[in-house]
């Protein structure tokens, strides 16, 4: 085991294309944490074999965003020279830490998993729950532990993850002996990126309600649904005073805003303060914030566009990073994988200590 090394794991359902709620939550963080150059090891997943779990009937869906999500990476900053990009379904050893997890982990304990919980309901699973998709969390603390991470930057919909996977290693730990790091969640800090709610203000961005702004959009959809942004229906007229609770051109404007902005797109206001109480008192119109946001969101997203548009044309290269990466990922899950079969005593053919035991034993029976 890799003593005292920090090392980060996370990783993303290939269901669709990744989107600005996933930016703010977690994928910022990762890139910045990459280039912080603190952590000995960094390990970004494509979630395939998760994303399975619950669209076990649409193969073709998540082989199709395989590279989308590859690309999301790439384009925010994700640096294949310093990270390990790798693909889930890819690394076996992760199915066989599901299986001896599963041991440790009791049927009702999954069941109060309130993300999970969520979920089923969401999906209309409730008479039907696949076992694979109720043991997801199980296999999401194989994720975390094959590489023995120390650091998972996430969203705070994956927190009781991190804490079932702590569960897990306490108990695997204390019952086989230390052989598992413990991993501590690491969630944004600013309060709007933790839920980023989608354009239209409901709570969640989700492809099916149409109301995210993705990473790849173009310059163009960004302005659109910027401009068509959920704000306070009160405000009718520019003099009327405006809300800014569950005002998401607010909400998106705290997550990323910064003063600089104002300095080069809104100089008649010093700071966020200052625009929002304007707002509030009244006299300041929908679409003149919405322009502002437009502007932090092109000038956020505009080098991610471009950067994805070189990687889209050196596809080859991308599928050798993602092919290359998941080898190596490969490597470090095997590993692990030998630490916890001699842990839990089932490393027959690789202890030399078993045959020996073995025959001391049978011949005890002689005597
Ligand atoms: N559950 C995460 C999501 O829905 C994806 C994921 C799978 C993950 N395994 C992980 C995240 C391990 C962090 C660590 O996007």
């Amino acid at each position: 085991m890799a003593k005292n090394q920090k090392i980060i794991l996370s990783g993303d359902r290939p269901t669709g294309r990744l989107h600005v709620g996933h930016y703010a939550g977690s994928l910022k963080r990762r890139v910045e944490l990459q280039n912080s150059g603190e952590y000995d090891k960094i390990f970004i997943m494509i979630a395939d074999a998760q994303a399975l779990t619950d669209n076990a009937d649409q193969p073709s869906k998540i082989r199709e965003n395989i590279m989308e999500v590859a690309l999301d990476y790439l384009s925010i900053g994700i640096d294949p020279a310093k990270s390990t990009m790798f693909v889930q379904s890819h690394i076996s050893e992760l199915t066989e830490l599901s299986f001896y997890y599963m041991n440790l982990v009791t049927v009702s304990r999954l069941q109060r998993n309130p993300t999970v919980k969520a979920e089923i309901q969401m999906r209309n699973f409730e008479t039907s729950i696949p076992v694979g998709f109720f043991t997801y969390p199980i296999s999401q603390a194989a994720d975390i532990t094959a590489f023995h991470a120390t650091t998972v930057p996430v969203g705070e919909d994956q927190a009781p993850m991190l804490e079932q996977t702590r569960e897990i290693v306490h108990k695997f730990n204390s019952v086989y002996g230390e052989t598992l790091t413990e991993p501590q969640i690491l969630l944004p800090d600013n309060q709007a990126c933790l839920r980023l709610p989608g354009t239209d203000g409901k709570a969640k961005m989700s492809k099916s309600l149409g109301n995210c702004i993705y990473l790849s959009d173009s310059e163009e959809d960004v302005r659109q649904k910027v401009m068509s942004m959920f704000t306070d229906p009160d405000h009718i007229r520019v003099q009327d005073p405006g809300k800014l609770e569950g005002n998401t051109v607010f909400t998106y404007l705290d997550a990323f805003s910064r003063k600089e902005h104002f300095a080069e797109y809104l100089p008649e206001y010093a700071d966020l303060d200052e625009l929002k109480a304007h707002y509030q008192r009244g006299g300041l119109g929908d679409v003149k914030v919405k322009k502002f946001l437009n502007s932090v969101m092109q000038e956020e997203l505009s080098p991610i566009r471009s950067r994805r548009a070189e990687y889209e044309k050196n596809i080859e290269q991308v599928y050798e990073i993602l092919r290359d990466g998941s080898s190596t990922a490969k490597e470090t899950a095997a590993k692990t994988l030998e630490e916890v079969r001699h842990a839990m005593k089932i490393d027959y053919f690789q202890d030399p200590a078993f045959l020996e035991e073995q025959k001391r034993f049978q011949d005890s029976k002689e005597e």
